[in-house]
């Protein structure tokens, strides 16, 4: 069921709520793929009832980002939802979320904000105000669904380990749940802007995925040393690559290592063209 108001969402979500059923969210800016289907099935067979939002949040956009040319593909998406057995599609418009005008100002929305150690490296250095944006819009969808559980993709690690800090600080009764990365059969990780990718540009975002392959390889082989792991990154790496960052940091708190442990997420950013990709990988896991 296809819903744009807010308070359409709630009457459902009082509805469930009396019968005793658990809710699961997954938030989303659309244009799924099979990264996005894996969150939703994992919901679909946990929870009673599945809500997916859409909508591509405007206060998570920095000046000069693609927030206009965001691919919207609703209709695709609703059918990929109706397929995997999902409830409530909630596609707010922004006005819906935010009001009459003043969107992009926090002089007239009240913001969540995350801790500064959490949003002043990796993604957040690039992405001013980034963070500020996904949990003011997660904390409204929180608030609207009243979810008992929330699905969240380790693609976006950052975002994910963000989220589960606001939900404890804030103390948000809602468990996330942390969902592993899809990726195609090269390696790629799976996200809604490699639609902007040509297929030589697909070829050349491969580097990230296999230097951070060839990363946990030599970390399983031995090298812990974490400038020399970095240094194994170079020779797949052209002039077609501006990195914009390679870094090894904690899984929970995203404090900087030297040393490799079975606790340490690389995380890499590089531009292709103009377009900038993002992907991790945990060294504990298998
Ligand atoms: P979006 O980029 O649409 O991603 C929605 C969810 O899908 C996120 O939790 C993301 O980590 C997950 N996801 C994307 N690609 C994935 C992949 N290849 N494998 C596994 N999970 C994947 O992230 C956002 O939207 C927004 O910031 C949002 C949280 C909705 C707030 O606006």
């Amino acid at each position: 069921m296809l819903i744009h108001k807010i308070e359409e969402v709630r009457n459902k979500i009082r509805e469930w709520k009396s019968q005793g059923l658990t809710i699961g969210l997954v938030p989303t800016m659309g244009a799924l793929h099979d990264g996005h289907k894996s969150l939703i099935k994992k919901s679909v067979s946990k929870c009673d009832k599945t809500v997916v939002s859409i909508f591509v949040n405007p206060i998570q956009f920095c000046p000069g980002e693609d927030l206009d040319k965001y691919p919207r593909t609703l209709d695709a998406d609703e059918k990929l939802c109706n397929d995997v057995g999902v409830d409530i599609i909630f596609a707010p418009s922004p006005k819906e979320m935010y009001g009459e005008g003043h969107i992009m100002s926090n002089d007239f929305l009240t913001y969540v904000t995350p801790p500064f150690f959490y949003v002043n490296k990796l993604c957040g250095k690039s992405r001013v105000g980034h963070f500020d944006g996904v949990c003011t819009v997660v904390n409204k969808l929180f608030n609207i669904v009243q979810p008992d559980f929330a699905f969240f993709g380790e693609k976006d690690r950052q975002q994910l380990i963000i989220l589960k800090k606001m939900v404890n600080d804030l103390n948000i009764p809602v468990e996330i749940i942390p969902c592993p990365i899809v990726r195609e059969e090269s390696g790629l990780a799976l996200s809604s802007r490699n639609k902007y990718l040509s297929e030589e540009d697909k070829k050349e975002a491969l580097a990230l995925s296999k230097i951070l392959f060839n990363i946990k390889a030599c970390y399983k082989n031995g090298i812990k040393d974490c400038k020399a792991l970095t240094e194994t990154a170079y020779s797949y790496l052209n002039s077609n690559h501006s990195l914009e960052y390679l870094e090894f940091r904690d899984a929970n708190d995203l404090e900087e290592k030297n040393i490799a442990d079975e606790n340490t997420i690389v995380f890499i950013a590089l531009k292709i063209k103009n377009v900038r990709l993002i992907d991790n990988i945990s060294l504990g896991e298998l």
